[in-house]
């Protein structure tokens, strides 16, 4: 799809970007496409480099090199063409302490250049889920809620493309998952979403597709669903029956074994010929085999395997 030679089928192209601070490289040769109509999630732990490539691909900040297409124009030369059709909640989103949720709208729109009305801004204060707390000032909402006003805020300028900051850090998992609905709306409503999060389950419940990031590099990146694949050579079975540790670790397919307590756990490639194998094993020995479960590699594990570290060791 073209249109004055722009592929309007492409939301956000990113090549080779590079940004460094005095000692440290923040964003060290990344490179995605996020199509439009996706929900794009960048992973990564404290220091990873999210915010700083964000703050490039919105115009906040200068890249040191690599190249940035933003709805078809270039961030470096047409930053101005580029604000005007994003969307930005900030890291730490500054809500103004001293106007109400319904003025603080109002204000925004109009740094914008563009002018809402009271019904307008209410119509927003509703789609968050704010339209009781229309006329109540910042320090009168919950951490739910000002997110949620932080996010109508960034949603003033009608914009194509919103940037998410960690949208849900610190809410509890109630909250967390109503910001997930309205951004989910917002994709509904036919935007192009950029979130980061620290959040495994996050990017896996919401994102189409997502980044891991970690040093300023993107280390992977697919679907939740194929990332996970990646790591397909690994589901984990765990039993209380009191199989020989020894048997187990015998049987073809089984990578390693262990046994934890009462637990004995052990990593496959092939869990249903091992099911079948563990099940023929307790019924020759006579014993009842209980509490299989099977589990599938799950994000952190990609994560751990990638890094070494757990997301929140790192
Ligand atoms: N303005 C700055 N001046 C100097 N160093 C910076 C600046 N901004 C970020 N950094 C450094 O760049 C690296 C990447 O930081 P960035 O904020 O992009 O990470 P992040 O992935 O967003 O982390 P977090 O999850 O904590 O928000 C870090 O080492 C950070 O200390
Ligand atoms: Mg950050």
């Amino acid at each position: 799809m073209t249109q004055n030679g722009k592929n309007t089928a492409v939301a956000i192209q990113v090549d080779r970007l590079q940004k460094s601070y005095p000692g440290v490289k923040a964003v060290d040769g990344v490179s995605f496409t996020v199509p439009r109509g996706e929900i794009f999630g960048l992973l990564g732990p404290n220091g990873a480099g999210k915010t700083s490539t964000l703050a490039i691909l919105e115009g906040l900040r200068q890249a040191d090199g690599g190249q940035v297409t933003v709805l078809g124009y270039d961030i470096q030369r047409q930053p101005r063409e580029v604000k005007r059709r994003i969307g930005v909640q900030l890291q730490q989103t500054s809500l103004l302490p001293d106007l109400s949720a319904i003025e603080q709208l109002i204000l925004f729109a109009r740094l914008y250049g563009r002018s809402l009305n009271k019904t307008a801004a209410h119509h927003l204060l509703n789609e968050v889920g704010l339209a009781e707390k229309a006329n109540a000032l910042p320090d009168k909402l919950s951490g739910g809620q000002q997110q949620r006003l932080a996010l109508a805020l960034a949603l003033v300028n009608d914009p194509e493309i919103v940037f998410l900051d960690e949208p849900t850090a610190g809410l509890d998992p109630q909250a967390r998952r109503r910001l997930w609905e309205l951004v989910r709306q917002l994709r509904d409503q036919g935007r192009t979403v950029v979130l980061t999060t620290h959040y495994m389950e996050e990017a896996e419940a919401l994102c189409h597709r997502v980044g891991i990031m970690d040093h300023g590099r993107l280390l992977a990146l697919d679907t939740p669903g194929g990332l996970i694949n990646q790591l397909a050579g690994s589901s984990t079975i765990t039993t209380t029956a009191p199989l020989p540790l020894d048997e187990v670790k015998k049987m073809v397919g089984v990578q390693q074994a262990e046994q934890e307590g009462a637990l004995l756990r052990l990593q496959t490639s092939d869990p249903a010929t091992i099911n079948t194998a563990l099940l023929a094993l307790a019924d020759t020995l006579g014993i009842p085999l209980r509490d299989l479960h099977v589990q599938q590699p799950s994000l952190e594990d990609l994560f751990l395997h990638l890094t070494g570290r757990t997301i929140r060791d790192a």
